[in-house]
């Protein structure tokens, strides 16, 4: 064999264990969307809610010393339990009935490939957060970087724009990035759309934890599908199909705030997709049915009617001139004493 196709194939085998690596990377990463919000891996992290996970694998249970975990924790690890791939998938699964009392509230991951892309994730990172595959050091991005010393306000002109001489004018990509909201005509929703199936996909990796597989909410999260019907009972189920007036609502709250803990990590055609999802949950629309910027507008939703405008401002208890209260002089429509409390039944006896 000669030398160049010796080192051709070497090229060629660093190369597939390259791609294993960023594959597992991917898919982990972006099912450890799920932890994040508890959990921070890489360099610069920090313990929040819960721990560090940086190496947490083939470690002893509790690799923060400087974290405070519960009893239930404490107590797992003078049992001398340590993190194999069973035991964290174990735990992984149903980590609040594999360690009773734990204050990981977190339902778990159903799905045992999922667990074991996440676990192939953990393993990418040693204990000082440094990655083991030759994919860039994600945390890097967020580190600032410290080019000149660090200067006081009295260092620098007043600056002449605006009504309090304060800071610099936003540039056009700071306010578009945070300029996101979308308005019931539709107005501000990106370009771009997805169908329910890529939806589905996505709510199984990063919502379903929480969610449940079918909206109805895995033990105390939030339902989002369901509840037609209930909004006159006692205890109604306020969802996306019995409640919500506006589609609008769904694609920019869960564009602003979701996966909890992850939140701005989904593009905007993975919004359209969950959002065309979440309508299929709530009987809807069809398995196959595409949503996007052109046909957003078409949907309304069963409650919509349900929600009538704000005219206090135009009710007769203001006085003529719009702006004020009144008791006396009031506008001629005056606002009429339909019924009273004690009729009501709302007034005690005493
Ligand atoms: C709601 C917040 C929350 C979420 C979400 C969450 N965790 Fe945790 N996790 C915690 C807390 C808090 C602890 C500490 C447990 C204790 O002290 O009882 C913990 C502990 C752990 C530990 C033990 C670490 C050690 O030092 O031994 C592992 C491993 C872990 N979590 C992995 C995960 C993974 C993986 C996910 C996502 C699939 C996840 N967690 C999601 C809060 C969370
Ligand atoms: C770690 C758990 C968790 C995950 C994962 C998660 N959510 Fe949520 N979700 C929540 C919590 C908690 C709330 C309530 C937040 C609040 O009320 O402040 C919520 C609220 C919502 C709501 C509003 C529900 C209502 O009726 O008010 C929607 C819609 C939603 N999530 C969609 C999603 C989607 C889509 C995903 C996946 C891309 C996702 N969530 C992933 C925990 C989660």
């Amino acid at each position: 064999m000669s030398k160049y196709l010796k080192y051709g194939m070497l090229a060629i085998s660093l190369l597939i264990g390259f791609s294993n690596n960023a594959m597992a990377d991917d898919e982990g990463k972006a099912l450890f969307g799920q932890c994040r919000g508890c959990h921070a891996v890489g360099a610069d992290a920090k313990h929040q809610f819960g721990p560090v996970l940086n190496g947490v694998m083939d470690q002893a249970f509790m690799i923060a010393g400087d974290y405070d975990y519960s009893a239930a924790f404490n107590k797992a690890g003078e049992s001398g339990l340590s993190w194999t791939d069973e035991t964290m998938s174990d735990f992984l699964a149903a980590p609040m009935s594999y360690i009773p009392g734990t204050k990981m509230a977190f339902p778990g991951v159903q799905n045992e490939e999922d667990r074991n892309k996440i676990i192939a994730y953990l393993r990418l990172f040693d204990t000082d957060g440094k990655r083991q595959d030759t994919a860039s050091d994600e945390t890097a991005a967020l580190t600032p970087v410290v080019t000149e010393e660090r200067k006081l306000a009295s260092d620098f002109a007043v600056p002449e724009h605006g009504v309090f001489k304060l800071g610099r004018v936003a540039l056009t990509e700071e306010i578009n990035a945070w300029d996101i909201d979308v308005r019931p005509d539709g107005t501000g929703l990106p370009p771009g759309s997805g169908d329910a199936i890529t939806g589905g996909e996505l709510y199984d990796a990063q919502c379903a934890s929480c969610h449940g597989d079918f909206g109805e909410g895995t033990g105390r999260w939030p339902i989002l599908a369901g509840g037609h019907d209930t909004l006159t009972d006692d205890r109604p189920e306020k969802t996306i199909g019995s409640y919500w007036p506006y589609l609008s609502t769904v694609y920019d709250y869960v564009r602003r705030a979701m996966p909890f803990g992850n939140a701005r990590s989904l593009s905007d055609d993975d919004v359209y997709a969950i959002t065309a999802y979440l309508l299929y949950l709530n009987d809807e629309v069809d398995e196959d049915f595409e949503l996007s910027s052109e046909n957003f507008s078409d949907i309304v939703l069963p409650n919509e009617a349900n929600f009538i405008a704000d005219n206090r401002n135009n009710e007769g208890f203001r006085s003529i001139s719009i702006d004020e209260l009144c008791m006396t002089n009031c506008a001629d429509d005056a606002a009429v004493v339909t019924q009273r409390a004690n009729v009501l039944d709302v007034t005690p006896d005493e």
